[in-house]
């Protein structure tokens, strides 16, 4: 809570250098006023000058709540967008990926040899049978075959399904399900802090229980011929060598023409239920938010080197390290590996390489590199670093200025970019040229956007705290929810009734006197653990199968690297007893489940859980227990002696 006081009491701004304004493509208000003035002309704008298209469209905008479309009747294809155009012009021998591997492996791929890959592959893919419409899964470490993968998918209309390659076997063979996916691209193995991710044992756990799956393709990453040999397994009919399929897959493939509201892919995020949900984007209007935004927000120029450090398991790798900068052309560097290996310094070693120029990361990261000290910094020349940006969770203003003065070198702004799987592109953030900012906050959103703070019954609010909602529909919204578009009504746009034409986003927030927008987290029961959303339903799932576990509660305590860390309450089985044993092995069992970035940190036995009468988990008292923080009102709690011995126990294991 202290935090967030200090957030509030923030009053540092910061205008844009002079040196940047110079340089700067946007520095004048007039895309937000044309915006203002009429957003669906300002993004049609937006679509016929930074998109091509087969067919243009008949209609901008068809917004029937919740249910929309945009570009109607209009055709294109994703991959042409991002390649094609780009092979006809000089941009043809422009650098599009330059990637490392953590064990210090490098492959720079041109936009040409991206297109022939991709080519290629979307060729390997029909040739397994895949049709358009057709789901393919993808997991992968963070090598170019995963763009590849992904861009194959997009130039034949199949629907990409991309799977965090830290999730578990049973996380992806659910995710596969669900999708009722095709074909499964995965590698050998990845490396990880010098280890080996065994992602295709992995996979073949999982195929075990994916029956839709009927062929899996396997990207040879781990060294040819050595011991590793034994990470692959390849079953005779379902399994094939990428480099096989590829070795005489014909290079040329014609981008199939798709409808503007076809889906592109899916991307699995968790929600407040034990099931994660399949977050549909589609083919124009994504396309559409990713490339302005791109632009828009990062300044980005021809002779730019931008590095996000996302992976493409989440939203941000396939925004912005895959779709936004290939549509503009741009060079991006892309590394599979832990910012700490070898070394500490490993991420300023790649920006002093590469000349990366836009780089775009974590606060959770910023925190860790502010924890291991400023000379890891120190040692390289980041003078080609031009801007700064930050994504995925609240950025303290520590941690803010700490990225401004020692990375920044007090000359790079820093685009504090507010956004979701389902917003599908940046929403809140600076322009950098033009935008005032403050430590810690995202301050305003981006043209062509209506942002609008609320209170619990929907009034909007001037000023003050209250709750995130977006109240007009934006091109790369989510459509649907895979398989359930009543759960997508339900959980966006049935908040208040009478009103589903109001975006909820799940986040409370806060606009000071200036009308600058500050984050304060989630109001409902998702975390944010280093940036992941993790669901505490889906831990409490994974708890409560394991035999000796009888009932379990989740909540975030607040961690000061990864803004929140996990902790569950577990009350045991009869006649179980409690060790220090059971509580790792209850830690491992999470992480075995769902993947290590759900592993909790702390798990507390107790003989009973804090309930209120009416028998619901009562949270708010857990996450004071969990935070430490005084107990608030327990008079509505059925046996509040409960919280009184839990709040002793973790006190105690705490000293
Ligand atoms: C949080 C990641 C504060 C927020 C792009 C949101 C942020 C959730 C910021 C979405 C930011 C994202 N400041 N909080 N700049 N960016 N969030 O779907 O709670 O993985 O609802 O998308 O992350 O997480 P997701």
């Amino acid at each position: 809570m202290s935090e967030i006081a200090a957030l509030l009491d923030e009053t540092r701004t910061f205008a844009p250098g002079e040196a940047f304004v110079r340089e700067a493509q946007v520095t004048t208000r007039a895309a937000w006023e044309a915006a203002a003035a009429d957003p669906e002309a300002w993004w049609a704008e937006q679509a016929r000058s930074r998109v091509e298209w087969h067919t243009p469209w008949t209609q901008v905008l068809d917004w029937q709540p919740p249910r929309v479309r945009w570009f109607l009747g209009g055709t294109l294809n994703v991959a042409e967008n991002c390649l094609d155009r780009h092979v006809r012009t000089w941009r043809r021998n422009k650098a599009a990926f330059v990637w490392e591997g953590e064990n210090g492996d490098r492959r720079t791929l041109t936009y040409w040899d991206l297109y022939v890959e991709v080519c290629k592959f979307a060729n390997v893919l029909k040739q397994l049978g895949v049709r358009r419409g057709d789901r393919v899964g993808i997991y992968l470490p963070l090598v170019p075959e995963a763009a590849v993968a992904m861009l194959a998918c997009a130039r034949i209309g199949a629907i990409h399904s991309v799977v965090f390659g830290g999730f578990s076997p049973e996380s992806l063979r659910d995710r596969l399900d669900d999708a009722q996916a095709k074909v499964l691209v995965t590698a050998d193995g990845g490396y990880r802090r010098g280890q080996v991710v065994p992602l295709k044992r992995n996979a073949d756990r999982a195929l075990e229980a994916a029956p839709s799956v009927q062929h899996c393709v396997v990207v040879r990453r781990l060294p040819a011929g050595a011991a590793d040999e034994s990470f692959a397994e390849m079953r005779d009919g379902r399994d094939h060598w990428y480099h096989r399929l590829m070795q005489h897959a014909d290079p040329h493939c014609d981008a199939a023409v798709m409808d503007a509201e076809d889906e592109l892919f899916i991307l699995y995020t968790s929600g407040t239920t034990g099931k994660p949900k399949g977050i549909v984007h589609s083919t124009g209007g994504y396309l559409v938010g990713a490339t302005t935004t791109m632009q828009l927000v990062f300044d980005l120029r021809d002779d730019d080197v931008f590095w996000c450090t996302a992976d493409v398991g989440w939203i941000t790798g396939h925004s912005y390290l895959v779709y936004g900068p290939l549509a503009n052309g741009a060079t991006c560097v892309m590394y599979e590996g832990a910012p700490d290996w070898p070394e500490r310094d490993r991420f300023w070693q790649l920006c002093e390489r590469h000349g990366v120029t836009i780089f775009y990361t974590a606060p959770t990261a910023i925190r860790a590199f502010m924890k291991w000290g400023d000379h890891h910094v120190g040692k390289h020349d980041l003078s080609r670093l031009r801007l700064l940006g930050s994504v995925g969770e609240p950025i303290n203003p520590e941690a803010w200025m700490w990225y401004r003065r020692v990375v920044g070198g007090d000359r790079c702004p820093i685009v504090d970019t507010w956004w979701q799987t389902e917003t599908g592109a940046i929403v809140i953030s600076p322009v950098p040229g033009v935008t005032h900012t403050k430590p810690g906050s995202a301050t305003h959103p981006l043209p062509g956007y209506a942002v609008q703070l609320v209170d619990a019954q929907a009034n909007a609010l001037a000023k003050g705290g209250g709750l995130l909602t977006i109240t007009r529909p934006w091109p790369s919204m989510l459509r649907t929810i895979w398989g359930d578009h009543a759960r997508y009504e339900q959980t966006y746009f049935s908040k208040w009734p009478g009103r589903p034409d109001l975006y909820f986003a799940g986040d409370g927030a806060k606009l000071d006197d200036d009308g600058y927008w500050w984050i304060l987290g989630r109001v409902d029961d998702v975390l944010n653990v280093a940036g992941h959303r993790i669901g505490t339903m889906e831990v409490e799932s994974a708890l409560v199968e394991h035999p000796a576990v009888a009932e379990a509660a989740v909540v975030g305590k607040h961690h000061e690297l990864k803004g929140q860390a996990i902790a569950a309450f577990v009350t045991l089985r009869e006649g179980v007893p409690a060790s220090g044993e059971l509580r790792d092995e209850l830690r491992e069992f999470v992480a075995a489940k769902i993947g290590a970035i759900a592993r909790p940190d702390d798990v507390l036995f107790s003989a009973d859980l804090p309930k209120t009468r009416s028998g619901k988990i009562m949270r708010r008292l857990l996450r004071d227990i969990a935070d430490g923080r005084a107990l608030g009102d327990t008079t509505t709690l059925a046996d509040p002696s409960v919280v009184a011995s839990l709040k002793e126990q973790y006190e105690s294991q705490e000293s």
